[in-house]
C-alpha cells in the first residue's frame, strides 16, 4: 500500500516536472543560436527555382555575417517542400510558397508559436496580422484585387452585397480576379463573404455620360443594394449622375476606385464637386509614384525582411541579455519572456520598421479618403463649405491596410457629434418648453422633444432648440394658435435640420417643407355634456308604456258597467228576491269596487251571482298579473336609473337633434377639411358651425347643459374634460362615440432634405417598439371617474332616496287637491245647484 502511494507520488511528480519543462522549455536565445527555417517551394518557383535558392543562400550567409553582432548566431536550415513539422527548437520561420500552402505552414507553425515571414502570391488572403507577417508579391497595376481582399478581410468595409460598376478601362481578368476576392471564402471565418453583382458601362467616349446613365438607371429600377464599389475612368459622371438618380442617400455607400490620382494642384478631386450633404462616400486614390526606381520581387522582398529580421533577433537578445545579467537564474526563470511573448515583441519591430521605412515595393500605395458629409450644411450657413476630408486609410503591399478612421464615418458613427438647430415651439403636450428671462431655453417635455431626444442619441447628435418666432420677436408671443408650422423652416436665417413641432401634414405646405412619417394619427370627436340620469319624478309611471297605462285605465272603466250589467240582470236576483238596491246595483259603486280590486284593496261587495263572480274572479286574475309586472318593472327601474341617450354620432346631431347648436376650433385641419368636403354631412356641419378659436367658458357652460357640442381633437377635449373636472369635482361633460376625420402629425424637414429616409426609420423604429405610442399616453390626461360613459355607474347599493320617492308624493298631492277641488265644488252644489244635488253628491259618495 504504501509503495502504491510512493509510486503514485513519484509519477505525478515527474508528470508535473515535464509539464513544467515543456511550458518554458524553449531555446533560450542567450545560450543558443536561434534556428530558422528557410522554406523555398521548389513547386512554386518552378524553374526559377535553382536561381532563387542560390540567391537565398547567399543573402542569408552575406547578412548574418554582416548584421549579426553580440556574438548571436542563427542556425539556417533549408528546404525545398512544404510539408514541414516544426519542432520547439526553432523560432523563425521564412517561406517563399503558394497562397494555399502559405496558410498550411502558418497553421503549422501556429502550433509552436513561431515567428513565420512569408512571402507568397498575389492575391492571398492576409494571414492574421498579429500572429504573422505576410507580404503578397505585387505587381504595378495589378494591385486592386489585394486590395478589395484586404479590406475586406480586414472589415474595414463588411457588406454582405455589393454592386461593382465597372467599364472597359477595367479589363476582364482584372474583373474576375476582383469578383473572386470579394466573393471567395477567406480561411478567416470573419470576413463576410459578399454577393457581388456587376454593371458595366458601356465604353463610347462621345457618349460616356449617357451610358452612365443608362447602366445607373437599370441600377435604381431594381431593389437598391445600397453599397456600391465604382472602379471607371470618370468617376465623377457616375457619381455626378448618381447623385441625379438619388443613388446616393443617407443609406448608400459608395467606395470609389481612381486608378489615376487625378488631383488638381490644390488636392481637389474632381469628384468632389459633385459629393453633396448626406452621403457616404469613400475614395480610394492610386497613389503609386514611378517616377523613382521601383524595386521589387521575391529576392528584394526577402532581402529586405531578412535583414529587419536579424535586426529584430539582435535587439532582443540584447534586452534579454541586459535583463539576464543583473539577475540570478531563477529569477530569470521567473520572469523570461513566454515564447509567444517573445515572438510578438519581434513583429511588432519589424512591423514599426515596415510601417515606416520599405524599400521594396514601396511606390505602390493607395490613400483612402473618408469624406465627412453628414451635418456640414446645416452648421455652417456657407453652402460651399460641405466636404470635410480625412485619410481614412492607407494600402500598401507589405502591410496591407492601415486604418487610421472609420472609411464610412457616418455609417457607424451618425452625426458624429455634431450640433445643429432644431426649431420648435411651445405646444403642449408636443412640446413642452419653459422660457426663462430673456427667452432662454429653461426646460423641455414633450412627446416630441422625447423622440428628438432619442432620435439625437441613435444618429449621434447634439441640438440647440430655437424658437424662430420668438427670434423674430423677442417679446414671448403667448399666442401660438397662430403659428404657422412652416414658417419654422421656410424663412429662417440658420439651415435647420429638423423641425421638432407636432405638425398637421397639409398638402399645402408640401411645397414648402416636407413631413416625416406620421407619428401619430389624431381624430376629431366633439364634446357633449354628460348623459344624466332621467328625471325620477314620474317613475311610478316607468314601468308601462303609455298605451299600456290608457288601456289599463280603459278596461277600469269598462270592466264597471259590465259588472253591473251583469250583476244587475242576473235572474238570481229575482229568483232570490233580492231587492237591487245599493251596492253593486249601483254602477258607480261598481267602478269603485273595480278600481279598488285593481289596487289590491278588495271591496265590501261582492256578487252573489255566479255570472257576477265570474267578472270579479277573471278581473282578480287580470289584475294579478298587471299588479305584479308593475311592481317587478317598478323595482327594476329604482336599481337601473334610466340614463338620456346621449348625441353618439353626427348622424344624430344633424337630424335628431334639433335644438343643439355646435362650434369648431378654428384654424384645425378639421376646419379645413369640411370646407372642401364634398360630403353631405360634412357640408351640413360646416354650414350650421360656428368658429372658435377657443373652448371658452361660455361654450362649455352650455356644452354641459345640453345645448351646445364643441368639436376638437379628441386628446383636447380630453383635456379640457380633466381640467373641468378638476375644478367641479364633477362629471359633467363627455365625449361622444364617433371620431372623425384622421389627422396626420408629423415632425418637419426641409425640402427634399437628405435625411428623410433616415429619420423615417427612426421614427419607425420608435413607432414599431412603442414608444411614441407611450410617451404621448403618458402625456394625455390620465384615467379618472369621468372617463366612464356613465351607463352602468352606481348600480351597487342603491338605496331608494327621496328623488325615486317624490312621485308617489305627487301622486298623493294630487289627490289631494283634487279632493279639496271637489269638496268645494260639492259645497257649491250644496248651496246653489239644488236641483243637481242628487246626483252629483250621490256619484261621489257612495
Ligand atoms: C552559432 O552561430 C555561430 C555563427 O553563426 C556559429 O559559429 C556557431 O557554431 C553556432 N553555434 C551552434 C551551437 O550552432
Ligand atoms: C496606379 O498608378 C500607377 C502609376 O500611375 C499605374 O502604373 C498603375 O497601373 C495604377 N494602378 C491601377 C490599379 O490602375
Ligand atoms: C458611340 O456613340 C456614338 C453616338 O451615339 C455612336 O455613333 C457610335 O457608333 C458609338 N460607338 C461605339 C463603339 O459604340
Ligand atoms: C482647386 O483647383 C481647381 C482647378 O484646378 C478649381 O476648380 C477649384 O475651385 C480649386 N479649389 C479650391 C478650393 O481652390
Ligand atoms: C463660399 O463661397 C463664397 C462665394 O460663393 C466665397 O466667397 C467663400 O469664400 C466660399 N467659402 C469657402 C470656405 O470656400
Ligand atoms: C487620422 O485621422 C485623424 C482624424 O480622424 C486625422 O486628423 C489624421 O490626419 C489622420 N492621419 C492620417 C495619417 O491621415
Ligand atoms: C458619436 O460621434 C463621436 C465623434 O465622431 C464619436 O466619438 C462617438 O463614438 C460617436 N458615438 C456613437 C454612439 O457612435
Ligand atoms: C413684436 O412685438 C411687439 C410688442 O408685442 C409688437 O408691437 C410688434 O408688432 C411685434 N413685431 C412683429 C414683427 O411681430
Ligand atoms: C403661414 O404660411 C403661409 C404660407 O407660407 C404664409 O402666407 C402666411 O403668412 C403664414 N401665416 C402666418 C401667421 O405667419
Ligand atoms: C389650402 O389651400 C386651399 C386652396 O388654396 C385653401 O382653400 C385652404 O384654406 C388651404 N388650407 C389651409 C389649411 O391653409
Ligand atoms: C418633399 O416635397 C417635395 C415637394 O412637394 C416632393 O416632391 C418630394 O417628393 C417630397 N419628398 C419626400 C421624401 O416625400
Amino acid at each position: 500500500m504504501k509503495q502504491t502511494i510512493v509510486i503514485l507520488y513519484a509519477v505525478t511528480a515527474c508528470l508535473l516536472y515535464f509539464d513544467y519543462g515543456n511550458a518554458n522549455d524553449f531555446p533560450s536565445l542567450l545560450v543558443a543560436n536561434a534556428s530558422m527555417a528557410v522554406i523555398v517551394d521548389h513547386e512554386f518557383l518552378d524553374t526559377e527555382y535553382d536561381h532563387v535558392l542560390s540567391k537565398i543562400k547567399y543573402l542569408v550567409d552575406q547578412i548574418i555575417r554582416d548584421d549579426l553582432r553580440d556574438g548571436v548566431g542563427i542556425n539556417v536550415r533549408y528546404y525545398s517542400w512544404t510539408q514541414i513539422r516544426f519542432n520547439k527548437d526553432f523560432t523563425i520561420v521564412m517561406s517563399v510558397s503558394n497562397c494555399k500552402d502559405t496558410w498550411q505552414i502558418f497553421h503549422e507553425v501556429q502550433v509552436e508559436t513561431l515567428l513565420l515571414i512569408a512571402l507568397t502570391e498575389a492575391n492571398c488572403p492576409r494571414l492574421p496580422s498579429n500572429e504573422a507577417i505576410m507580404i503578397p508579391l505585387i505587381k504595378i497595376g495589378d494591385e486592386l484585387p489585394q486590395i478589395l481582399l484586404d479590406i475586406r478581410s480586414s472589415q474595414i468595409v463588411n457588406w454582405k452585397s455589393a454592386i461593382i460598376v465597372y467599364d472597359n478601362t477595367f479589363d476582364r481578368d482584372s474583373l474576375s480576379k476582383v469578383v473572386n476576392s470579394l466573393s471567395s471564402l477567406t480561411q478567416k471565418s470573419d470576413a463576410t463573404v459578399m454577393s457581388i453583382s456587376l454593371f458595366r458601362i458601356d465604353e463610347n467616349e462621345s457618349n460616356y455620360r449617357a451610358n452612365v446613365r443608362k447602366t445607373l438607371g437599370s441600377i435604381a429600377s431594381k431593389n437598391a443594394e445600397e453599397k456600391y464599389f465604382a472602379i471607371a475612368s470618370k468617376p465623377h459622371v457616375i457619381m455626378e449622375e448618381a447623385e441625379k438618380l438619388g443613388l446616393t442617400d443617407s443609406f448608400s455607400q459608395w467606395l470609389f476606385f481612381l486608378r489615376k490620382n487625378t488631383a488638381s494642384k490644390n488636392g481637389t478631386l474632381p469628384i468632389m464637386k459633385f459629393i453633396k450633404e448626406g452621403g457616404n462616400i469613400a475614395i480610394g486614390i492610386n497613389s503609386t509614384h514611378t517616377n523613382t526606381e521601383c524595386l521589387s520581387g521575391i529576392l528584394c522582398h526577402f532581402e529586405q525582411s531578412f535583414k529587419i529580421l536579424v535586426e529584430a533577433l539582435s535587439k532582443t537578445i540584447k534586452k534579454e541579455a541586459a535583463i539576464y545579467g543583473q539577475i540570478s537564474d531563477e529569477e530569470w526563470e521567473a520572469i523570461r519572456l513566454t515564447k509567444r511573448e517573445r515572438r510578438d515583441g519581434m513583429m511588432k519591430i519589424i512591423r514599426d520598421h515596415f510601417s515606416h521605412k520599405q524599400v521594396c515595393s514601396n511606390c505602390i500605395k493607395w490613400d483612402f479618403i473618408a469624406t465627412e458629409t453628414w451635418g456640414a450644411s446645416y452648421i455652417d450657413s456657407s453652402p460651399n463649405k460641405t466636404l470635410q476630408i480625412s485619410r481614412a486609410a492607407t494600402w500598401e503591399p507589405t502591410n496591407g491596410v492601415l486604418e487610421n478612421d472609420s472609411l464610412f464615418p457616418h455609417i457607424s458613427h451618425g452625426f458624429r457629434g455634431k450640433t445643429f438647430s432644431i426649431a420648435t415651439y411651445h405646444n403642449p403636450p408636443w412640446q413642452i418648453i419653459q422660457y426663462g428671462e430673456n427667452g432662454k431655453v429653461i426646460s423641455t417635455k414633450g412627446v416630441v422633444l422625447q423622440i428628438l431626444d432619442e432620435l439625437s442619441e441613435k444618429l449621434n447628435f447634439t441640438y440647440l432648440l430655437i424658437d424662430p418666432m420668438r427670434n423674430k420677436n423677442s417679446t414671448v408671443v403667448e399666442d401660438y394658435a397662430n403659428y404657422n408650422d412652416t414658417d419654422l423652416i421656410g424663412s429662417n436665417i440658420v439651415p435647420i435640420l429638423l423641425g421638432a413641432v407636432a405638425a398637421t401634414v397639409d398638402e399645402n405646405y408640401s411645397s414648402i417643407v416636407n413631413y416625416t412619417r406620421p407619428i401619430t394619427i389624431q381624430t376629431y370627436s366633439f364634446l357633449v355634456s354628460r348623459p344624466k340620469e332621467l328625471s325620477r319624478l314620474y317613475l311610478f309611471t316607468a314601468p308601462f308604456t303609455i298605451d299600456t297605462w290608457v288601456c289599463l285605465t280603459l278596461t277600469v272603466v269598462i270592466i264597471g258597467p259590465i259588472l253591473f250589467g251583469i250583476h244587475y240582470m242576473s235572474p238570481y236576483n229575482d229568483y232570490n228576491n233580492i231587492i237591487k238596491k245599493g251596492g253593486l246595483y249601483k254602477i258607480g259603486n261598481c267602478f269603485w269596487y273595480i278600481y279598488g280590486a285593481l289596487l289590491q284593496q278588495g271591496g265590501m261587495y261582492l256578487p252573489s251571482s255566479d255570472s257576477g263572480r265570474l267578472i270579479v274572479g277573471t278581473w282578480w286574475l287580470g289584475v294579478l298579473v298587471v299588479v305584479t309586472t308593475y311592481c317587478g318593472n317598478l323595482v327594476a327601474f329604482l336599481t337601473f336609473p334610466k340614463i338620456e341617450n346621449p348625441i353618439a354620432n353626427l348622424h344624430q346631431l344633424l337630424h335628431t337633434a334639433h335644438d343643439v347648436t355646435w362650434s369648431i376650433k378654428s384654424k384645425t385641419f378639421f376646419e379645413y377639411y369640411i370646407k372642401n368636403s364634398e360630403n353631405n354631412k360634412y357640408k351640413a356641419l360646416n354650414d350650421g358651425a360656428m368658429y372658435t378659436n377657443n373652448a371658452t367658458g361660455e361654450i362649455i357652460q352650455s356644452v354641459k347643459m345640453g345645448k351646445h357640442i364643441y368639436i376638437d381633437w379628441k386628446t383636447n377635449l380630453k383635456f379640457i374634460m380633466k381640467n373641468d373636472y378638476l375644478e367641479t369635482n364633477r362629471c359633467e361633460l363627455g365625449i361622444g362615440e364617433e371620431e372623425f376625420v384622421d389627422e396626420k402629425i408629423a415632425l418637419i424637414l426641409p425640402l427634399n432634405s437628405p435625411y428623410h429616409k433616415l429619420f423615417d426609420r427612426e421614427l419607425y423604429r420608435l413607432l414599431q417598439m412603442g414608444f411614441i405610442q407611450k410617451w404621448i399616453s403618458e402625456y394625455l390626461p390620465k384615467k379618472d371617474k369621468c372617463w366612464s360613459t356613465g351607463k352602468s355607474q352606481d348600480i351597487e347599493n342603491h338605496t331608494v332616496n327621496l328623488t325615486d320617492m317624490q312621485g308617489c308624493f305627487l301622486v298623493l298631492l294630487t289627490g289631494t287637491l283634487i279632493a279639496v277641488v271637489i269638496v268645494v265644488i260639492e259645497f257649491l252644489v250644496a248651496r246653489y245647484g239644488d236641483t243637481l244635488k242628487d246626483k252629483t253628491i250621490t256619484a261621489f259618495v257612495k
